[in-house]
């Protein structure tokens, strides 16, 4: 890949969100809209990419610190034209500079790559419309050539009567863009220094003016409003629900999934109603996933089986489990083969053998559990001492009876049985049944209190 100057502009005000926050951080598919932009444009950055900021301050570029992007003021916002000015001096000139626009977040690099790979010196990506009411319009001469950009609030009626408009994205020659940006000029009906101006510019020179079609009309829509932005976002989730399906996932419902990272999914995946995937998540052969589970930055091995509302984050969990229902999985934790893991059950920062169940009301954090451990209704981990943290080893074929305490740091020899009701505050032996409870006792002929009478109140 040859190097490649971005410049995105995400100066502008967004004035129709309504919003105190810059509108290139609202977010779309879990992820502010500048990001996806940034995403996108990270797979072709081998040179300089520049982002453009105004209206909302610092906030912008201290959302995005993890980019190694330039981050370039313009201030006042005096156009498109003005905005890509102020990126000049960080630009290489032996290359291409592409522009992108913070508030268009879904332009796909297929579409990005067809616009560059000819390597012209002016390439736009223009796209028909039905209705073309806002955008800039593509005028052609006689021969089919672009000859310039007329904004609509410049435009005659005819001009208007253009279907084919500016996406506003486009690839220009770094030199030529220096060249004709120096000579923009703000004679237009909104006093603005318009990008767009330098097409024409180019055409008196002889400069030949590309273009290039995206495959979706949604890769060029940007987002003005929280209406454009909730209609993008079920556009892209309807898109990405389609792909599941034509790579053969069940979906209930395309409709009712919410995809805001990556999912991957093998074969015969079926996933209920209302799951919403977070991050990078990965769904083997045969898994299934029940309605209204939260699944997140999540490795989840074949024929697991995910009963409704079960709320996991990234956690590692291998094949043959069965998860749930309101199971909720924390970070840190690996479960490995034929795990059960049952309603209202916690487990944080732990890893779990294979074959063992956990499958009512439990917490089990910072632990280390062997395989075919069985562990009570109502057992906890105390793992937290007020201060630290401190690990709890239950060893294999160890039973915990119900309603246990563990008070870390603990270990249960590998075979133990622990009875139930138990607090159990030292190692317990292997192979040996250890309790801690108070022996059951009976007080012959005790009476309940009855109420009495003369009592003053
Ligand atoms: C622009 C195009 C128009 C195109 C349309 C597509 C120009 C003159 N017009 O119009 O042909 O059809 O986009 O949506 O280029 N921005 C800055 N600084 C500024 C002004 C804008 O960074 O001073 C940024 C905005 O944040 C936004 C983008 O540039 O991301 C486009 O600005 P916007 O005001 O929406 O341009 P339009 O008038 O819609
Ligand atoms: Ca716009």
């Amino acid at each position: 890949m040859t190097t490649l100057n971005i410049v995105i502009l995400a100066a502008g005000r967004g004035q129709r969100m309504h919003s105190d926050k810059p509108k290139v951080l609202h977010s779309l598919a879990g992820r502010p809209l500048l990001q996806h932009v940034l995403d996108t444009a990270v797979q072709f950055a081998t040179g300089i990419t520049c982002v453009v900021y105004g209206h909302g301050g610092e906030a912008v570029p201290q959302a995005m610190t993890k980019y190694e992007a330039d981050f370039v003021l313009q201030e006042p916002q005096l156009g498109t034209g003005h905005a890509v000015q102020q990126a000049l001096s960080h630009l290489k000139d032996d290359t291409l500079t592409l522009v992108l626009y913070g508030d268009v977040p879904l332009t796909q690099p297929g579409t990005l790559e067809k616009m560059l790979g000819a390597q012209q010196a002016l390439t736009l990506l223009t796209i028909h419309l039905d209705n073309p009411a806002g955008y800039g319009r593509i005028v052609r001469d006689s021969a089919g050539n672009v000859s310039c950009i007329v904004e609509e609030k410049d435009a005659t009626t005819e001009q208007r009567a253009i279907h084919e408009v500016n996406t506003g994205i486009l690839a220009v020659s770094t030199h030529l863009l220096r060249n004709w940006l120096s000579k923009l000029r703000n004679n237009n009906v909104q006093g603005e220094y318009y990008l767009t101006d330098i097409i024409a510019m180019a055409v008196a020179q002889g400069v030949a003016v590309h273009t290039v079609q995206p495959a979706h009309e949604w890769e060029v829509v940007g987002v003005n409003s929280k209406a454009q932005l909730a209609e993008l976002e079920r556009t892209w989730q309807y898109e990405q629900a389609h792909q599941l399906l034509v790579h053969g996932v069940t979906l209930a419902d395309p409709a009712r999934l919410e995809v805001r990272g990556k999912l991957v999914c093998g074969r015969d995946v079926e996933i209920d109603v209302g799951c919403i995937f977070e991050g990078d998540v990965y769904l083997g052969n045969g898994v299934r996933v029940g309605a209204y589970s939260v699944i997140k930055g999540t490795r989840i091995g074949a024929n697991t089986y995910i009963e409704p509302y079960s709320h996991i984050d990234q956690v590692n969990i291998g094949d043959n489990c069965r998860i749930g229902p309101y199971a909720r999985l924390r970070p840190g934790s690996k479960l490995h083969n034929d795990v059960h893991i049952g309603n209202f059950v916690e487990v944080k920062n732990s890893e779990i053998a294979t074959s063992s169940k956990a499958n009512h009301l439990s917490y089990i954090g910072d632990s280390s559990v062997g395989s075919r451990v069985n562990i009570g209704a109502g057992t906890i981990t105390c793992n937290y001492d007020g201060a630290n943290k401190h690990r709890t080893i239950i060893e294999d074929d160890v039973f915990i009876g119900s309603n246990t305490q563990l008070v870390a740091p603990v270990k249960i020899g590998r075979g133990a049985t622990i009875g139930a009701g138990s607090t159990i505050t030292s190692d317990a032996p292997e192979g040996e049944l250890t309790l801690s409870r108070a022996k059951q006792i009976t007080l012959p002929g005790w009476r309940r209190p009855s109420k009495k009478n003369n009592i003053p109140q």
